[in-house]
């Protein structure tokens, strides 16, 4: 029989921060489920990348005033060693700068616009850049904001090429229908279906007012919108363009594995890009909740934001694996909190699975020299601890298939349970001390090691650092990433005559001592005091004001005004005069032959008959003053 083919993706994140635990989610999921697949003989292709192009990249390049390129290729360089990290084992990483990827956008966007989808009109209306959407008026939240993140939108008005939507919303909402798996969870579905219901507007795909984009072919001074680019990375990395055969072997994608808040882009424009191209849509997008803290949502705007690799170089990125898939029904939000993760650790890996390697390979060692010997006497308890694992693995399998993930797991712990129950009921220390009980004693320890062997393999798709750890100590040969599912589910195999090694924890405890000792979790960006809420700027607003270097050439009092100087600065090309309300703050001579920081461009006003052009920037708090300056600087060095 050939080997059926699995085709699973993250999304590709967007370069502009770093990636925080909810981020990590996402990956840690995908490569849950990729890795049991491989364990179940599934010949998978994982996918995940980044989302380079667009105007919030092109923003934040600006702002750290290095080129697109640089900024991004850094970003890029910092996931891919957290996924390294994270033991992330994704067969691809798709840029969405590189070459194969430009080629195949330029390619569909010519197609589906030499077909007639593709037609070029106007756009007037509201944007948000940090998500990259376009928002109808109506769709807007309080105070014109984005109804996805809450931050202010942005009104847009330029010409665009515009993607015919509206003529595929009644095929859509038919394929939908007729495939109840294709929205995942139901509620997204539901979700999606009214949304579409409610009527589909055609969508603007180009963009002119930044070039950080993949230029549209027929017209360059458009770039493509960037959930047009970025979507299309998935059947890119297939080989739509550049390896038909590849393509032919994985495409139609089995999950797209996405956050919740962009299902719409996935299940929606998505599908009519692929239908535009004549393409078989992807069989399941599975929206998956967000990690929160607190009831919100984990993202950098909100300052409470956790570092993985601060976790990671604590506790271990299987601890951190575990704590994800275990803890958060995969649809629904979870809520993270170190005090519940270390709950876990403690409980379920140093406690239950911990306990159970460390008392098995310990009782091995003291009483039979390290050796698993041959079952001998069985007893009932035997056949019942045997058949649990047996359900176990092949209820692990049912639950897997369904994306239960967190159900799968429990199902593994609950054997470990029994295996831990098993050791008391049977007393295998008073059986050591009774001669005539060595067939039994041989018997129970038999089972136990292969309770283990059978639970290293199950926990390998979630903990895949760990199995490695409990293969070694019972002293099992071959590479336990060959194992597969179905040596999971079948009893013995474990070879009688097995030499263990030496016990070692798997999983310290995490002692409540050193708990309260250590610092609160620190954040990547500690909440900052809380700022007068002024509405955000664009960089194009910030660069519309020009700030400059001047030198204070003439200074004076202003007659019969106590808090006014009269400043004479030079500029570099031309000389200003500036009525600036420091005179408390400063004597006038102390200012002459300073370079202070002012504004140029700001409207001239007349104060007390005379004109002042511009406005010396100072620091202001309380009754102190400082008057910004740049020391050395030329006169009319540009302030940005
Ligand atoms: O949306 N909990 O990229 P992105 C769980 N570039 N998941 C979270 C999360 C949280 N607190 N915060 C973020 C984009 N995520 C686009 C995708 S795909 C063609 C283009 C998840 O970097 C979020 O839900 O903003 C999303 O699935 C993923 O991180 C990437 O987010
Ligand atoms: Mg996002």
């Amino acid at each position: 029989m050939p080997q059926k083919k699995f085709y699973i993706t993250t999304p590709i994140y967007y370069p502009s921060d770093k990636l925080h635990i909810g981020h990590a989610y996402c990956t840690t999921v995908a490569d849950a489920i990729a890795r049991y697949k491989r364990l179940a003989g599934y010949d998978v292709f994982f996918l995940t990348g980044s989302d380079e192009h667009g105007q919030k990249i092109q923003r934040k390049a600006q702002e750290n005033g290095v080129s697109p390129k640089e900024y991004v290729d850094k970003i890029v360089a910092s996931f891919r060693h957290l996924w390294e990290k994270m033991s992330v084992s994704y067969d691809d990483f798709i840029r969405t700068s590189e070459a194969r990827h430009h080629e195949v956008v330029q390619t569909i966007f010519q197609k589906i616009y030499d077909q007639g989808d593709i037609y070029k009109a106007s756009y007037e209306g509201w944007y948000c850049t940090p998500c990259e959407t376009f928002w109808l008026e109506r769709q807007l939240g309080e105070g014109n904001c984005c109804p996805d993140c809450g931050r202010p939108v942005e009104l847009l008005k330029e010409e665009s090429y515009f993607f015919r939507m509206s003529k595929y919303q009644d095929r859509l909402l038919a394929y939908i229908e007729a495939n109840p798996d294709f929205i995942q969870p139901t509620s997204r579905r539901n979700e999606m279906i009214n949304f579409i219901k409610g009527g589909l507007e055609d969508l603007c795909v180009s963009r002119t007012t930044f070039d950080w984009g993949i230029p549209v072919p027929f017209d360059t001074k458009h770039v493509v919108y960037v959930w047009f680019d970025a979507l299309t990375n998935y059947i890119t990395a297939a080989g739509y363009l550049q390896d038909r055969g590849k393509f032919a072997k994985y495409w139609p994608a089995d999950i797209h594995l996405v956050g919740k808040e962009i299902v719409r882009f996935h299940s929606i424009i998505w599908p009519i890009i692929l239908m535009a191209l004549g393409v078989e849509l992807p069989k399941m997008v599975y929206g998956h909740g967000w990690l929160v803290m607190e009831g919100d949502k984990m993202s950098k705007s909100k300052g409470n934001v956790i570092d993985p690799l601060v976790l990671i170089d604590e506790f271990g990125a299987d601890a951190i694996r575990y704590f994800l898939l275990r803890e958060i029904m995969l649809g629904s939000d979870g809520n993270f909190s170190r005090s519940a993760l270390i709950n876990r650790i403690n409980a379920d890996l140093a406690n239950d699975l911990g306990n159970l390697l460390h008392r098995t390979v310990n009782m091995v060692g003291r009483f039979n020299g390290g050796v698993v010997l041959a079952p001998e006497e069985r007893e009932a308890v035997d056949e019942e601890l045997a058949k649990l694992a047996q359900e176990t693995a092949a209820e692990y399998e049912r639950a897997m298939e369904r994306l239960e993930i967190n159900a799968a797991i429990k199902g593994v712990w609950a054997l470990i349970g029994r295996a831990n129950k098993y050791i008391d009921e049977t007393g295998p220390w008073a059986l050591a001390k009774d001669p005539a009980k060595r067939g039994r004693l041989n018997t129970v320890l038999y089972n136990l090691a292969e309770v283990l062997r059978i639970v290293a393999i199950l926990i390998s798709p979630f903990m895949p650092g760990t199995t490695p750890r409990i293969w070694q100590q019972l002293g099992l040969a071959g590479d336990p990433a060959a194992a597969t599912l179905h040596d999971a589910q079948r009893w013995g195999l474990l070879p009688a005559g097995t030499k263990m090694t030496a016990p070692e924890a798997l999983f310290p405890r995490i002692e409540e001592k050193d708990e309260a000792e250590s610092a609160p979790q620190p954040a990547a960006e500690p909440p900052k005091p809380a700022l007068p809420q002024l509405p955000e700027v664009s960089i194009e607003d910030f660069a519309k004001m020009d700030f400059r270097t001047a030198r204070v050439l003439v200074c004076e009092k202003v007659e019969k005004a106590d808090k006014l100087l009269k400043l004479t600065v030079d500029l570099g090309g031309e000389q200003r005069t500036i009525i600036s309300g420091i005179a408390q703050h400063y004597a006038p001579e102390e200012l002459v032959g300073k370079d202070v920081v002012m504004i140029v461009n700001l409207k001239p006003a007349k104060i007390r008959g005379i004109e002042s052009r511009g406005m010396v920037l100072a620091a202001v708090n309380g009754d102190k003053l400082a008057v910004v300056t740049a020391p050395g600087m030329e006169p009319g060095s540009k302030v940005r």
